[in-house]
C-alpha cells in the first residue's frame, strides 16, 4: 500500500518545502518509489527543483480544477530519482471552487486514488495556511509530518494545526495520524532554540522525531541552486540529517498499523 504523507504547518517558513523535497530525495536512497506533490500555489517545491511554470502542460491545479487525470500531471525528476506533480498559481482558486461542495476536503484523495499504489510514498508539500488546500492534503493523507522551527510561535502554530486535525477527524473527513514533529532550522548555539526544543520534548514526547534538522547553509544554497540538498551536497550536515529523518519515518511507517 502506498503511504501518503503531508508536510504541514500553518506558520510560514518552517521548512515544509525543504522537508518535503529532501524527504522525497532521501526515500529514493533506499530504493523507494516516490511521488512529490507541490500543493502550494506559491510553487516553492516546483521552483526548488528548478521547474518553470511553463515546463509542463498539466499540474495539480489542472488535475483538480479541470479534471485532468493525475497520471497526465506526473513528471520524472531525473536528478533526484523521483516523480513530481508540479503546482501552479491557479491553485489559489481551489478553496472558492470547492467551497460549496459537500465532500470538498476529499477532492485531492479522489484525484490521487488511482495512483496511490504506484508508489511507496507520496509526499505532499502544503501552503502556510489551514485553508481548504491544506485540509484537502490532510484528508488525502495517511500521515502528517509537522516541521517546527524552534521560535516562540512554534507551539501556537502547531496547536492551531492540531485543533484542525482533530476537528477533521471528528467530522470523519480525515483518517490520518500525526507521524511526528520535526525540529527544523535548529540552532544549538541559541538558547531560545534549546528552550523551545526542551518544551517540545516535554509536551510531545514520542511524537517528536529524535532527528532535528539544524540550520545548515547548504540547505539554503541548495534551494538557490534549485535542487535537493542530497543532490547539491550529499555529504553536508543537512543531507545527513534528512537521511536520518527518513530512517525514522521508514521505521515508524513500517510498525504503524495503518
Ligand atoms: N535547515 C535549514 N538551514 C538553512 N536554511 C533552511 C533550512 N531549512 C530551510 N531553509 C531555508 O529557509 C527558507 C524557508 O524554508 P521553506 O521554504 O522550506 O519553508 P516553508 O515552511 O515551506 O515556507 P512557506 O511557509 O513559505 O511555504 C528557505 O529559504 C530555505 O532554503
Ligand atoms: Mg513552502
Amino acid at each position: 500500500m502506498g503511504k501518503v504523507i503531508s508536510v504541514c504547518n500553518p506558520k510560514g517558513g518552517t521548512a515544509k518545502t525543504s522537508t518535503a523535497v529532501n524527504l522525497a530525495c532521501s526515500f529514493t536512497t533506499v530504493n523507494k518509489k516516490v511521488l512529490l506533490i507541490d500543493f502550494d500555489p506559491q510553487r516553492s517545491a516546483s521552483v526548488a527543483l528548478g521547474y518553470e511554470y511553463t515546463d509542463v502542460e498539466h499540474n495539480i491545479a489542472t488535475a483538480l480544477l479541470d479534471n485532468v487525470s493525475v497520471k497526465k500531471c506526473i513528471t520524472p525528476y531525473l536528478k533526484g530519482g523521483f516523480d513530481v506533480v508540479l503546482s501552479s498559481d491557479d491553485l489559489v482558486a481551489l478553496p472558492s471552487v470547492l467551497h460549496s461542495k459537500v465532500n470538498a476536503q476529499s477532492s485531492l484523495y479522489s484525484c490521487l486514488e488511482p495512483i496511490i499504489n504506484d508508489y511507496d510514498y507520496i509526499i505532499i508539500d502544503t501552503p502556510a495556511s489551514l485553508n481548504l488546500i491544506t485540509q484537502c492534503a490532510m484528508c488525502a493523507s495517511d500521515y502528517i509530518i509537522i516541521p517546527v522551527c524552534c521560535d516562540i510561535f512554534a507551539i501556537d502554530s502547531m496547536n492551531t494545526l492540531l485543533e484542525k486535525y482533530l476537528l477533521l477527524k471528528e467530522q470523519g473527513k480525515a483518517h490520518c495520524s500525526i507521524l511526528g514533529i520535526v525540529r527544523t532550522l535548529f540552532d544549538k548555539e541559541q538558547s531560545l532554540s534549546k528552550t523551545i526544543s526542551h518544551e517540545l520534548e516535554h509536551s510531545f514526547k514520542d511524537l517528536l522525531f529524535t532527528t532535528s534538522v539544524s540550520y545548515n547553509q547548504k540547505i539554503s544554497e541548495s534551494s538557490s541552486a534549485a535542487c535537493p540538498v542530497l543532490v547539491y551536497d550529499k555529504t553536508s550536515v543537512g543531507a545527513r540529517e534528512y537521511l536520518s529523518l527518513c530512517g525514522e519515518i521508514l521505521k515508524k511507517t513500517r510498525t504503524s498499523s495503518l
